[in-house]
Protein backbone atom coordinates (compact mmCIF):
# COMPACT_ATOMS: atom_id res chain seq x y z
CA UNK A 1 0.00 0.00 0.00
CA UNK A 2 1.58 3.73 -0.90
CA UNK A 3 1.67 5.68 1.76
CA UNK A 4 -0.04 9.73 1.08
CA UNK A 5 1.61 12.69 1.41
CA UNK A 6 1.64 16.29 0.92
CA UNK A 7 3.57 17.00 -2.65
CA UNK A 8 2.89 20.35 -2.89
CA UNK A 9 1.11 23.08 -1.49
CA UNK A 10 -0.38 26.71 -2.57
CA UNK A 11 -2.17 29.54 -1.25
CA UNK A 12 -4.45 32.66 -2.86
CA UNK A 13 -6.16 35.28 -0.91
CA UNK A 14 -7.78 38.28 -3.28
CA UNK A 15 -6.06 41.69 -3.09
CA UNK A 16 -8.48 43.77 -1.64
CA UNK A 17 -8.20 44.20 2.19
CA UNK A 18 -11.28 45.39 4.04
CA UNK A 19 -9.91 46.16 7.43
CA UNK A 20 -12.22 46.43 10.52
CA UNK A 21 -12.29 50.31 10.57
CA UNK A 22 -13.41 49.44 6.66
CA UNK A 23 -16.49 47.59 7.79
CA UNK A 24 -17.54 50.68 10.00
CA UNK A 25 -16.69 53.08 7.50
CA UNK A 26 -17.46 51.43 4.52
CA UNK A 27 -20.33 49.46 4.57
CA UNK A 28 -21.86 51.60 7.53
CA UNK A 29 -21.99 48.33 10.02
CA UNK A 30 -22.04 49.71 13.91
CA UNK A 31 -19.05 48.07 15.46
CA UNK A 32 -15.17 48.76 15.84
CA UNK A 33 -11.97 47.39 15.23
CA UNK A 34 -11.56 46.86 19.14
CA UNK A 35 -15.07 44.89 19.56
CA UNK A 36 -13.99 42.35 16.92
CA UNK A 37 -10.49 42.10 17.66
CA UNK A 38 -11.24 41.60 21.52
CA UNK A 39 -13.40 38.97 20.71
CA UNK A 40 -12.16 37.43 17.51
CA UNK A 41 -8.22 38.13 16.77
CA UNK A 42 -9.54 39.85 13.27
CA UNK A 43 -8.03 42.79 12.04
CA UNK A 44 -8.62 42.18 8.75
CA UNK A 45 -9.87 39.64 5.67
CA UNK A 46 -9.71 39.67 2.21
CA UNK A 47 -12.91 40.35 -0.14
CA UNK A 48 -13.06 39.39 -3.82
CA UNK A 49 -14.58 41.33 -6.49
CA UNK A 50 -17.95 40.41 -8.19
CA UNK A 51 -17.58 38.00 -10.90
CA UNK A 52 -14.55 36.08 -9.44
CA UNK A 53 -15.83 32.95 -7.49
CA UNK A 54 -14.78 29.93 -5.32
CA UNK A 55 -13.24 28.17 -8.34
CA UNK A 56 -11.01 31.00 -9.45
CA UNK A 57 -9.78 31.89 -6.21
CA UNK A 58 -8.89 27.72 -5.94
CA UNK A 59 -7.70 27.86 -9.30
CA UNK A 60 -4.61 30.29 -8.07
CA UNK A 61 -3.74 28.20 -5.52
CA UNK A 62 -4.16 24.94 -7.56
CA UNK A 63 -1.78 26.29 -9.63
CA UNK A 64 0.76 27.39 -7.33
CA UNK A 65 0.34 23.63 -5.74
CA UNK A 66 1.23 21.89 -8.64
CA UNK A 67 3.93 23.77 -9.12
CA UNK A 68 5.54 23.45 -5.87
CA UNK A 69 4.48 19.53 -6.45
CA UNK A 70 6.67 19.80 -9.53
CA UNK A 71 3.13 18.21 -11.57
CA UNK A 72 1.43 19.70 -14.77
CA UNK A 73 -2.66 19.62 -14.35
CA UNK A 74 -2.62 16.75 -16.58
CA UNK A 75 -1.12 14.30 -13.70
CA UNK A 76 -4.08 14.49 -11.54
CA UNK A 77 -6.72 11.70 -11.10
CA UNK A 78 -9.11 13.51 -9.01
CA UNK A 79 -10.16 16.90 -7.72
CA UNK A 80 -11.68 17.04 -4.21
CA UNK A 81 -13.35 21.01 -3.44
CA UNK A 82 -14.27 21.31 0.30
CA UNK A 83 -16.29 24.92 0.27
CA UNK A 84 -19.26 25.95 1.46
CA UNK A 85 -19.51 28.57 -1.29
CA UNK A 86 -19.93 26.90 -4.12
CA UNK A 87 -20.12 29.02 -7.72
CA UNK A 88 -23.71 27.28 -7.72
CA UNK A 89 -25.91 25.25 -5.05
CA UNK A 90 -25.15 22.53 -7.93
CA UNK A 91 -23.03 21.09 -9.72
CA UNK A 92 -20.34 23.05 -7.34
CA UNK A 93 -17.03 24.14 -7.91
CA UNK A 94 -15.17 20.90 -8.63
CA UNK A 95 -16.26 21.01 -12.18
CA UNK A 96 -15.79 24.34 -12.64
CA UNK A 97 -11.94 24.18 -11.14
CA UNK A 98 -11.54 21.28 -13.83
CA UNK A 99 -12.11 23.41 -16.55
CA UNK A 100 -10.15 26.35 -15.57
CA UNK A 101 -6.96 24.19 -15.22
CA UNK A 102 -7.72 23.38 -18.68
CA UNK A 103 -8.23 19.73 -18.21
CA UNK A 104 -11.21 19.68 -19.89
CA UNK A 105 -8.94 21.13 -23.42
CA UNK A 106 -6.73 18.15 -22.46
CA UNK A 107 -9.15 15.48 -22.56
CA UNK A 108 -8.27 14.91 -18.96
CA UNK A 109 -11.79 14.10 -17.73
CA UNK A 110 -10.78 13.15 -13.86
CA UNK A 111 -13.44 12.64 -11.56
CA UNK A 112 -14.18 15.67 -9.49
CA UNK A 113 -15.94 16.14 -6.26
CA UNK A 114 -17.06 18.89 -4.07
CA UNK A 115 -17.24 18.28 -0.15
CA UNK A 116 -19.64 19.96 1.76
CA UNK A 117 -18.56 20.26 5.18
CA UNK A 118 -17.74 23.53 6.25
CA UNK A 119 -14.84 24.61 8.23
CA UNK A 120 -14.04 20.98 8.28
CA UNK A 121 -14.56 20.08 4.29
CA UNK A 122 -10.69 20.56 4.37
CA UNK A 123 -9.74 17.61 6.58
CA UNK A 124 -12.94 15.55 5.24
CA UNK A 125 -11.25 16.35 1.71
CA UNK A 126 -7.61 15.41 3.12
CA UNK A 127 -8.59 11.98 4.53
CA UNK A 128 -10.65 11.37 1.30
CA UNK A 129 -7.88 11.78 -1.09
CA UNK A 130 -5.42 10.14 1.34
CA UNK A 131 -7.73 7.01 1.27
CA UNK A 132 -8.16 7.29 -2.41
CA UNK A 133 -3.98 6.88 -2.68
CA UNK A 134 -3.29 4.64 -0.77
CA UNK A 135 -6.09 2.77 -2.00
CA UNK A 136 -4.41 2.85 -5.64
CA UNK A 137 -7.17 4.22 -7.02
CA UNK A 138 -5.27 7.36 -7.70
CA UNK A 139 -1.89 8.68 -7.51
CA UNK A 140 -2.15 12.79 -7.47
CA UNK A 141 -5.80 14.24 -6.05
CA UNK A 142 -5.90 17.60 -5.57
CA UNK A 143 -7.35 19.26 -2.18
CA UNK A 144 -8.87 22.42 -2.73
CA UNK A 145 -10.67 24.20 0.49
CA UNK A 146 -11.86 27.99 -1.28
CA UNK A 147 -14.84 29.89 -0.42
CA UNK A 148 -15.96 33.34 -1.77
CA UNK A 149 -17.68 34.64 1.69
CA UNK A 150 -18.14 37.90 0.87
CA UNK A 151 -20.63 37.59 -1.54
CA UNK A 152 -23.45 36.25 0.70
CA UNK A 153 -22.92 37.99 3.80
CA UNK A 154 -25.17 40.33 5.16
CA UNK A 155 -23.08 43.42 5.59
CA UNK A 156 -25.26 45.64 7.48
CA UNK A 157 -25.19 45.96 11.58
CA UNK A 158 -28.35 43.22 11.10
CA UNK A 159 -25.72 40.64 10.25
CA UNK A 160 -22.23 41.81 12.20
CA UNK A 161 -22.20 38.68 14.13
CA UNK A 162 -21.17 36.75 11.23
CA UNK A 163 -20.26 39.49 8.81
CA UNK A 164 -17.26 40.63 10.78
CA UNK A 165 -16.17 36.82 11.07
CA UNK A 166 -15.57 35.82 7.69
CA UNK A 167 -12.92 36.75 4.70
CA UNK A 168 -12.33 34.79 1.28
CA UNK A 169 -9.02 32.59 0.13
CA UNK A 170 -7.99 29.62 -1.07
CA UNK A 171 -5.63 27.01 -0.21
CA UNK A 172 -4.80 24.05 -2.05
CA UNK A 173 -2.38 20.12 -1.66
CA UNK A 174 -1.64 17.98 -4.00
CA UNK A 175 -1.63 14.43 -2.18
CA UNK A 176 0.39 11.82 -3.85
CA UNK A 177 1.61 8.64 -3.73
CA UNK A 178 4.76 7.72 -2.56
CA UNK A 179 6.99 4.45 -1.26
CA UNK A 180 8.87 7.08 1.24
CA UNK A 181 7.89 6.58 5.02
CA UNK A 182 6.05 9.55 5.21
CA UNK A 183 2.64 11.28 4.68
CA UNK A 184 -1.05 11.02 6.52
CA UNK A 185 -0.94 9.17 9.03
CA UNK A 186 -3.83 9.58 10.56
CA UNK A 187 -7.18 10.74 10.08
CA UNK A 188 -10.92 11.26 11.98
CA UNK A 189 -13.92 12.79 11.20
CA UNK A 190 -16.60 13.76 13.38
CA UNK A 191 -20.45 15.08 13.26
CA UNK A 192 -23.37 15.97 15.46
CA UNK A 193 -26.23 16.43 13.63
CA UNK A 194 -28.47 17.42 16.28
CA UNK A 195 -26.71 21.09 15.94
CA UNK A 196 -27.49 21.37 12.29
CA UNK A 197 -28.91 24.55 12.72
CA UNK A 198 -26.67 26.17 14.81
CA UNK A 199 -25.26 27.46 12.24
CA UNK A 200 -26.51 27.26 8.85
CA UNK A 201 -27.41 29.20 5.53
CA UNK A 202 -30.95 27.71 5.22
CA UNK A 203 -31.33 29.30 1.57
CA UNK A 204 -31.85 25.48 -0.26
CA UNK A 205 -34.90 24.33 1.97
CA UNK A 206 -35.88 21.87 -0.05
CA UNK A 207 -38.94 21.05 2.11
CA UNK A 208 -40.54 24.54 1.37
CA UNK A 209 -43.62 24.02 -0.69
CA UNK A 210 -43.42 26.62 -2.36
CA UNK A 211 -39.67 26.72 -2.90
CA UNK A 212 -39.69 30.31 -3.73
CA UNK A 213 -42.11 31.95 -3.02
CA UNK A 214 -43.48 34.20 -5.56
CA UNK A 215 -45.19 37.88 -5.20
CA UNK A 216 -48.28 38.73 -7.17
CA UNK A 217 -46.58 39.99 -10.57
CA UNK A 218 -44.84 36.53 -9.97
CA UNK A 219 -41.55 37.24 -8.51
CA UNK A 220 -39.66 35.14 -6.29
CA UNK A 221 -39.22 36.61 -3.18
CA UNK A 222 -36.40 35.11 -0.61
CA UNK A 223 -37.08 36.27 2.93
CA UNK A 224 -33.43 37.65 4.24
CA UNK A 225 -33.61 34.93 6.96
CA UNK A 226 -33.28 32.26 4.41
CA UNK A 227 -30.83 34.29 2.60
CA UNK A 228 -28.27 34.80 5.16
CA UNK A 229 -26.05 32.30 7.69
CA UNK A 230 -27.25 32.37 11.16
CA UNK A 231 -25.36 31.16 14.18
CA UNK A 232 -25.76 30.90 17.67
CA UNK A 233 -21.98 31.89 18.56
CA UNK A 234 -21.76 31.01 22.12
CA UNK A 235 -23.14 27.24 21.15
CA UNK A 236 -20.85 27.53 18.47
CA UNK A 237 -17.60 28.52 21.09
CA UNK A 238 -18.12 26.22 23.72
CA UNK A 239 -18.66 22.72 21.28
CA UNK A 240 -15.83 24.16 19.32
CA UNK A 241 -13.45 24.15 22.44
CA UNK A 242 -14.97 20.62 23.74
CA UNK A 243 -15.05 18.58 20.22
CA UNK A 244 -11.39 20.24 19.60
CA UNK A 245 -10.01 18.81 22.37
CA UNK A 246 -11.33 15.59 22.03
CA UNK A 247 -10.27 15.04 18.62
CA UNK A 248 -6.72 15.93 19.50
CA UNK A 249 -6.74 13.59 22.79
CA UNK A 250 -8.38 11.10 20.77
CA UNK A 251 -5.40 11.46 17.74
CA UNK A 252 -2.56 11.21 20.21
CA UNK A 253 -4.06 8.39 21.83
CA UNK A 254 -4.45 6.25 18.77
CA UNK A 255 -0.96 7.31 17.18
CA UNK A 256 0.78 7.52 19.88
CA UNK A 257 2.43 10.62 18.72
CA UNK A 258 1.86 12.87 21.96
CA UNK A 259 1.49 16.60 22.38
CA UNK A 260 5.75 17.35 22.75
CA UNK A 261 6.40 15.35 19.72
CA UNK A 262 4.31 17.37 17.24
CA UNK A 263 6.23 20.20 15.75
CA UNK A 264 3.59 22.04 14.19
CA UNK A 265 -0.50 22.44 15.08
CA UNK A 266 -2.51 23.91 12.55
CA UNK A 267 -6.11 24.40 13.61
CA UNK A 268 -9.16 26.01 11.88
CA UNK A 269 -9.14 30.01 11.87
CA UNK A 270 -12.45 30.58 13.12
CA UNK A 271 -11.79 32.77 16.36
CA UNK A 272 -8.30 33.11 17.87
CA UNK A 273 -10.34 33.07 21.44
CA UNK A 274 -10.84 29.52 20.38
CA UNK A 275 -7.62 28.58 19.54
CA UNK A 276 -5.88 29.94 22.42
CA UNK A 277 -8.09 28.11 24.60
CA UNK A 278 -7.93 24.62 23.00
CA UNK A 279 -3.89 25.50 23.19
CA UNK A 280 -4.40 26.26 26.51
CA UNK A 281 -6.14 22.97 27.75
CA UNK A 282 -3.94 20.58 25.79
CA UNK A 283 -0.76 22.84 26.62
CA UNK A 284 0.81 23.68 23.41
CA UNK A 285 3.10 26.49 22.98
CA UNK A 286 2.40 29.60 21.21
CA UNK A 287 5.49 29.05 19.20
CA UNK A 288 4.15 25.69 18.22
CA UNK A 289 0.86 27.74 16.53
CA UNK A 290 0.29 29.42 13.35
CA UNK A 291 -2.14 31.56 12.39
CA UNK A 292 -3.40 34.15 10.03
CA UNK A 293 -7.08 34.75 11.03
CA UNK A 294 -5.50 38.00 11.89
CA UNK A 295 -4.66 38.86 8.25
CA UNK A 296 -7.81 36.67 6.97
CA UNK A 297 -10.42 35.87 9.30
CA UNK A 298 -12.11 32.86 8.82
CA UNK A 299 -12.03 31.33 5.66
CA UNK A 300 -13.61 28.34 6.67
CA UNK A 301 -12.48 25.09 4.06
CA UNK A 302 -9.50 27.43 3.04
CA UNK A 303 -7.96 28.00 6.61
CA UNK A 304 -5.52 24.69 7.07
CA UNK A 305 -4.57 24.69 3.32
CA UNK A 306 -3.63 28.45 3.59
CA UNK A 307 -1.55 27.88 7.15
CA UNK A 308 0.30 24.84 5.32
CA UNK A 309 1.15 26.86 2.28
CA UNK A 310 2.30 29.77 4.19
CA UNK A 311 4.38 27.69 7.09
CA UNK A 312 5.67 26.10 3.47
CA UNK A 313 6.74 29.00 2.28
CA UNK A 314 8.34 30.86 5.22
CA UNK A 315 10.18 27.40 6.29
CA UNK A 316 7.86 26.72 9.56
CA UNK A 317 7.53 23.66 7.70
CA UNK A 318 10.04 21.13 7.69
CA UNK A 319 10.21 17.84 5.67
CA UNK A 320 10.14 15.27 8.46
CA UNK A 321 8.11 17.68 11.27
CA UNK A 322 4.93 15.92 13.07
CA UNK A 323 2.03 18.36 12.04
CA UNK A 324 -1.60 17.66 13.75
CA UNK A 325 -4.39 19.52 12.16
CA UNK A 326 -7.93 20.39 14.04
CA UNK A 327 -10.76 21.63 12.53
CA UNK A 328 -14.62 22.37 13.72
CA UNK A 329 -17.42 23.81 11.85
CA UNK A 330 -21.25 23.49 10.85
CA UNK A 331 -22.89 20.07 10.82
CA UNK A 332 -21.36 20.40 13.54
CA UNK A 333 -18.66 18.57 11.62
CA UNK A 334 -15.07 18.16 12.79
CA UNK A 335 -11.93 15.92 12.29
CA UNK A 336 -8.53 15.91 13.15
CA UNK A 337 -5.31 14.58 10.88
CA UNK A 338 -1.77 14.07 11.87
CA UNK A 339 0.59 14.21 8.99
CA UNK A 340 4.39 13.38 8.85
CA UNK A 341 5.26 15.85 6.74
C1 LIG B 1 -19.51 35.54 17.52
C2 LIG B 1 -18.89 35.87 18.87
C3 LIG B 1 -17.59 36.60 18.64
C4 LIG B 1 -19.87 36.79 19.60
O1 LIG B 1 -19.32 37.12 20.86
P1 LIG B 1 -20.23 37.09 22.17
O2 LIG B 1 -19.42 37.61 23.26
O3 LIG B 1 -20.81 35.71 22.26
O4 LIG B 1 -21.32 38.15 21.79
P2 LIG B 1 -22.91 38.01 21.73
O5 LIG B 1 -23.28 37.27 20.46
O6 LIG B 1 -23.43 37.46 23.01
O7 LIG B 1 -23.31 39.50 21.58
C5 LIG B 1 -23.01 40.43 22.60
C6 LIG B 1 -23.37 41.78 22.10
O8 LIG B 1 -22.45 42.20 21.09
C7 LIG B 1 -23.17 42.58 19.93
N1 LIG B 1 -22.39 42.26 18.75
C8 LIG B 1 -22.39 41.13 18.04
N2 LIG B 1 -21.52 41.22 17.00
C9 LIG B 1 -20.97 42.46 17.11
C10 LIG B 1 -20.01 43.14 16.33
N3 LIG B 1 -19.40 42.58 15.26
N4 LIG B 1 -19.67 44.39 16.72
C11 LIG B 1 -20.22 44.96 17.79
N5 LIG B 1 -21.14 44.36 18.56
C12 LIG B 1 -21.51 43.12 18.20
C13 LIG B 1 -24.45 41.80 19.99
O9 LIG B 1 -25.45 42.44 19.22
C14 LIG B 1 -24.75 41.84 21.46
O10 LIG B 1 -25.32 43.08 21.79
P3 LIG B 1 -26.50 43.17 22.88
O11 LIG B 1 -25.89 42.67 24.16
O12 LIG B 1 -26.82 44.61 22.88
O13 LIG B 1 -27.59 42.28 22.37
C15 LIG B 1 -18.66 34.61 19.73
O14 LIG B 1 -19.88 34.05 20.14
C16 LIG B 1 -17.89 33.58 18.99
O15 LIG B 1 -16.74 33.77 18.70
N6 LIG B 1 -18.50 32.40 18.69
C17 LIG B 1 -17.89 31.40 17.85
C18 LIG B 1 -18.16 31.78 16.44
C19 LIG B 1 -17.38 30.97 15.45
O16 LIG B 1 -16.25 30.66 15.66
N7 LIG B 1 -18.02 30.68 14.31
C20 LIG B 1 -17.44 29.95 13.25
C21 LIG B 1 -17.32 28.52 13.63
S1 LIG B 1 -16.64 27.57 12.37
Amino acid sequence: MPNAYISGTGGYVPPRVVTNDDLVRDYGIDTSDEWIQKRTGIKERRFADAGVGSADLGAEAARIALDDAGLAATDLDMILFATLSPEHHFPGSAVYLQEKLGLCDAGRFIGCMDIRNQCSGFLYALGTAASMVQSGACRHVLVVGGETHSAALDLTTRGRTIATLFGDGAGAVVVSATDEDRGVRYWKMGADGRFADALSQPVWDIRKRPFIPLNEDGVGQVSTEMLWATMDGRKVFRHAVERMCGAVMEACQSTEVFGPDVDLWLFHQANMRINQYVAGQLGIPEDKLVHNIDRYGNTTAATIPLLMAEAARDGRLQRGMKVMCVAFGSGFTWGAALIEW
